[in-house]
């Protein structure tokens, strides 16, 4: 099976598309020809604005059954009720989520088939949301959101780009590949699963006294959301954090240490038959050489600070295990003000790592602290780009992960 396919399981399951009213309905076919295509069921209910961008007919024709749209048609509620949908859901995919059908979801109306279906599913709710960008940036619809999120509903996208009005920016439906995939997921298709996972993330803290310390401004979102990624997706994680002001990512055992060599010692005790390491960590490369066991007090003059260095936890573990049999995926982030693919090609050498993700930092909109990155993903073949929030570049670098750990470990066969 393909990766591709795996990730599109859907066998045995049923999704119940909600279609809503905007341009991208017609994305909305393809999502449901790939739960088709993944050996899924579909069922589509549709709003009536929605059927003025795609007919019911088209998805009739791909999911293979009457397409419900009027609550009150006699026929469809005879043969197909809005209930019957919501009874038969594994999963509920409002897919486009238009600012309007966000806010009747919100208030629980049920004045259309979409909105009906969503108040009788007991099924886990994905929600594609598609719209103009200022629309999308509205606090009416952020806000809107945000009370269908902690429902517990989950969402999809959108993602930038050019919009079909010609605006540029948020608010385009999330591709239809990632749709489905998020989907499958949700479905609980663990492609992790059996897996054991380390990642270090955050910064590190290097004593110059009690009250002083060396650092850097990394917050840990990307390593917390590698961590938090792959949990989801069944594997075993281990996260080495160092001091950030974020919580424990759910499902993951998480290890919180101060110094770099604290770092090390945890990551030690915890490598053994760990299938992959991610070292997402900001690592000090310098200790000062000595930590005072008191508060330096100012003197008149300059002070000079002699610093030594911590050991590198991501080469260390390279030059260890990199080639042999067995070998854990090795995966290193390189952080950069400029010449960053050159950099993290030094670094996949130097570091003997299967993988390199590259960033470019100081700029806006990437790199420490920020939600979103633009990533390079630098492998011994490989050169990709990807752009998003913290939660998708750890998606795809997961995604990328997968088949060379799947080669390099390949998993025991189930007896049959
Ligand atoms: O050499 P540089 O610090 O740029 O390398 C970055 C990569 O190496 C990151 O993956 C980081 O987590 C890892 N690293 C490490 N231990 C160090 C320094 C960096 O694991 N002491």
């Amino acid at each position: 099976m393909s990766d591709t396919m795996r990730r599109m399981d859907f066998a045995n399951r049923t999704v119940v598309l909600g279609v809503g009213g905007g341009i991208a309905a017609y994305k909305a076919c393809e999502v449901a020809r790939l739960v088709v295509k993944g050996r899924g069921k579909v069922r589509v209910a549709m709003t009536r604005a929605a059927t003025r961008f795609v007919g019911p007919l088209t998805f009739q024709a791909i999911s293979g059954a009457p397409v419900v749209v009027d609550l009150l048609d006699e026929q469809t509620e005879r043969s197909y009720g809005h209930l019957q949908l919501a009874r038969e859901a594994d999963l509920f995919l409002v897919a486009p989520a238009t600012a309007d059908l966000i806010a009747r979801l919100r208030a629980g109306m049920g004045d259309d088939a979409v909105t009906t279906t969503a108040l009788a599913v007991t099924c886990p709710i994905l929600v594609a949301p598609a719209m103009n960008t200022r629309m999308w940036k509205n606090p009416a619809v952020q806000e809107n959101l945000a009370a269908l999120v902690a429902r517990g509903w989950h969402v999809v996208g959108p993602g930038a780009g050019e919009l079909a009005d010609g605006d540029v920016g948020e608010g385009r439906l999330a591709d239809p590949d990632e749709i489905a995939t998020a989907a499958s997921r949700l479905l609980g298709n663990l492609d992790l699963s059996g897996r054991r996972v380390v990642v270090t993330a955050g910064p590190t803290r290097e004593p110059i006294d009690p009250v002083r310390f060396i650092s850097n401004p990394s917050s840990g979102k990307m390593g917390y959301a590698l961590a938090a990624v792959a949990a989801r997706r069944g594997a075993e994680v281990v996260l080495v954090s160092g001091p950030t002001a974020l919580p424990d990512p759910s499902g993951v055992r998480t290890l919180r240490v101060e110094t770099a060599e604290e770092m090390a010692r945890v990551v030690d005790d915890v490598a053994p038959g760990m299938d992959l390491f991610i070292g997402a960590a900001a690592v000090s490369d310098y200790r000062p050489a000595s930590s005072a066991p008191h508060k330096v007090k100012k003197g008149p003059g300059d002070e000079t600070l002699k610093l030594t260095r911590t050991p590198d936890i991501l080469a260390g573990l390279g030059s260890r295990l990199a080639g042999k049999p067995d070998a854990p995926v090795l995966v290193g982030f390189a952080a950069e003000t400029e010449e960053v693919i050159t950099r993290a090609r030094e670094k996949l050498k130097g570091k003997r790592c299967d993988l390199v993700v590259a960033n470019k930092v100081g700029g806006s909109g990437s790199g420490f602290g920020s939600d979103t990155n633009r990533v390079a993903l630098v492998s011994s073949t490989e050169l990709a780009e990807i752009e998003g929030p913290k939660e998708r570049v750890a998606e795809a670098i997961v995604d990328w992960i997968l088949p060379v750990l799947d080669a390099r470990r390949p998993r025991a066969k189930p007896l049959k």
